[in-house]
């Protein structure tokens, strides 16, 4: 597609979803992981053909936006974090037509659509990388990424003691002796972004899909584009324990913030609100802060949040401190509990505390998923925007048994990677009872679904009374005609008994028990939603363990 214009771009007839302003600021975004939504050609892989047929679900859910994990075309060495055309559609996945048709039909249905952009590295097969390697040392090719001599008498060395994320040497030697610098896997080369034809590059792939109608870019690793001068030794032999809790010479370096003021001029020219959000693992919410400044990007995860236990206490400190870091950036806090690359939340919670979010046992899945219905219930009554992954309506676990020779993560066949068991929270949702992959496809699903998965499928849940699948849905009406829940920046904490957490948003009352037994709570009014089964009587809810309930002091 050509540069972007003063004229109408090509796209300008894609027809936005109008609504509130400030939509995003209290929009419930559904992420969904493309290879394992929906399959709509029956070859074992979700589509975005799929998607398209399955974007009513999402209506229906209640959510207000969807986030698409990448879909580009790609050799798949990251599950297509490793994009070899930031401009085409893989064709596992389709055609750009499809997702031409999947954003209008997304807007029809009045959702907006968030799409994936990977700046901090490419694909090894994306053509500057290729002729970089072909053309040799020397190759103005090799400026646009960190390609260096080695270390030791023969540059047999890595350039410095930098560690991947997935496992071993952040370098790889190639045939004529230099080094290449990639902080993920070998196939995912860093760029160097002091290299103007990297920023130029991108400046113009997020033209390309503002104008084909998206309403915004989720920012992959969008705290590790610049790279410390010099690129200087860490000197610590524990990386990955530093990694999000630390800034390094390769993460949450200051120099990234430049970039995204650039990237917000370019959003701001296009009509419709449109918007960023940053996935940054940052040591601190005051250092996330930092990404969404009033001329920067509008929201970041709060990876703080996500790995919080279940405890009153600790989440109380972490939602304060959240919306007291936002406050004086005029940024909305968000919240999310689970996504592609941690084990999802029922399972976390059906282990002990402090295992991580990279859990290979089922642990007790009744506890798990009890208390995953509780901290959802908590997450969509806080103020500012919520990150639902899917299948976490439909209360999944994690698969943690899957067979090793099915495991597709890069970082698994890295042995010392942190996040080698990422496919466990990957595997195609169930849609239906029946059918070879609960309706996922027709042909099979690309990693084994386990066979209790059929009374978890959506249509074993839906119009079920209290299924998880019912709890989202009502939580999501609820929150968007009731009580305004996403509105605003303040929780007013109520006194409460130890284990449990209780605030006041104007009429809306919210309580969360994380403690090991029942509590009686006052009440007044008049019960929204509750997580599980609680009991009322005379200005009293008796609330079991693991349970969250809302009520409304509103009358009528
Ligand atoms: C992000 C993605 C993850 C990917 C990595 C490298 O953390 O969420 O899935 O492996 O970046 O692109």
């Amino acid at each position: 597609m050509s540069q972007h214009s003063a004229d109408p771009a090509p796209h300008s007839t894609v027809a936005t979803v109008t609504g509130r302003r400030d939509w995003w600021r209290d929009a419930v975004i559904y992420q969904v992981y493309p290879r394992s939504f929906a399959d709509g050609d029956g070859d074992g892989m979700g589509d975005l053909a799929g998607i398209r047929s399955r974007l009513p679900y999402l209506r229906d859910l209640g959510v207000d936006a969807v986030w698409l994990s990448p879909f580009y075309a790609s050799p798949q060495a990251d599950a297509g974090y490793d994009v070899a055309d930031y401009r085409a559609v893989d064709p596992m996945f389709g055609t750009l037509l499809d997702a031409d048709a999947l954003i209008r039909d997304a807007h029809t249905l009045g959702l907006r659509i968030i799409v994936d952009l990977v700046p901090n590295h490419s694909s090894d097969q994306y053509d500057w990388f290729r002729r970089a390697l072909a053309e040799g040392p020397g190759s103005p090719l090799r400026e646009r990424y960190h390609f260096r001599a080695g270390r030791g008498e023969n540059g047999e060395l890595p350039p410095n003691d930098w560690e991947s994320v997935f496992g071993g040497p952040a370098w790889t030697r190639v045939e004529d002796g230099e080094w290449y610098l990639h902080l993920f896997a070998p196939e995912q080369p860093d760029f160097n972004w002091e290299h103007p034809a990297v920023g130029d590059e991108f400046r113009s792939i997020l033209r390309f899909w503002l104008d084909m109608g998206v309403d915004g870019f989720r920012i992959d690793v969008a705290h590790g584009l610049v790279k410390a001068a010099g690129l200087p030794d860490l000197g610590s032999h524990d990386q990955l324990k530093l990694l999000g809790n630390d800034v390094t010479p390769f993460f949450d370096q200051d120099g990234v913030h430049a970039i995204y003021r650039q990237w917000r001029t370019i959003l701001d020219e296009y009509s419709g609100e449109r918007v960023f959000v940053a996935e940054a693992w940052t040591p601190t919410v005051e250092r996330t802060a930092h990404y969404v400044r009033p001329d920067e990007l509008h929201q970041a995860f709060n990876f703080q949040y996500l790995t919080t236990e279940w405890d009153a206490g600790e989440l109380r400190t972490v939602v304060d401190r959240t919306l007291e870091a936002m406050r004086p950036v005029g940024a909305p806090a968000t919240w999310v509990l689970s996504n592609h690359d941690v084990t999802r939340h029922a399972t976390r919670f059906a282990n002990p505390p402090g295992l991580g979010t990279q859990i290979r046992t089922a642990g007790d899945r009744g506890l798990g998923l009890r208390r995953a219905r509780a901290a959802t219930l908590l997450m969509l009554a806080l103020p500012g925007s919520a990150y639902v992954y899917q299948g976490e309506e439909l209360g999944l676990p994690d698969v943690v048994d899957l067979p090793d020779e099915v495991r597709q993560d890069p970082a698994y066949f890295r042995g010392a990677g942190q996040d080698g068991f990422r496919d466990g929270c990957r595997v195609p949702i169930p849609w239906t009872r029946e059918g070879t992959s609960y309706g996922f496809g027709t042909g099979g699903s690309w990693l084994p679904q386990p066979d209790s998965w059929a009374e978890l499928s959506v249509e074993a849940q839906t119009g079920v009374p209290g299924s998880t699948l019912e709890l989202y849905r009502a939580a999501l009406a609820v929150r968007r005609a009731q009580a305004d829940l996403g509105a605003g920046d303040a929780v007013e904490w109520l006194r409460a008994p130890e284990g449990v957490l209780a605030f006041r948003r104007g009429e809306f009352v919210c309580v969360a028990n994380t403690g090991s037994g029942s509590v009686t709570v006052p009440m007044r009014g008049r019960v929204l939603l509750a997580s599980g089964e609680i009991a009322e009587s005379d200005g009293e809810a008796k609330l079991p363990a693991d349970t969250t309930l809302w009520w409304t002091e509103a009358t009528g």
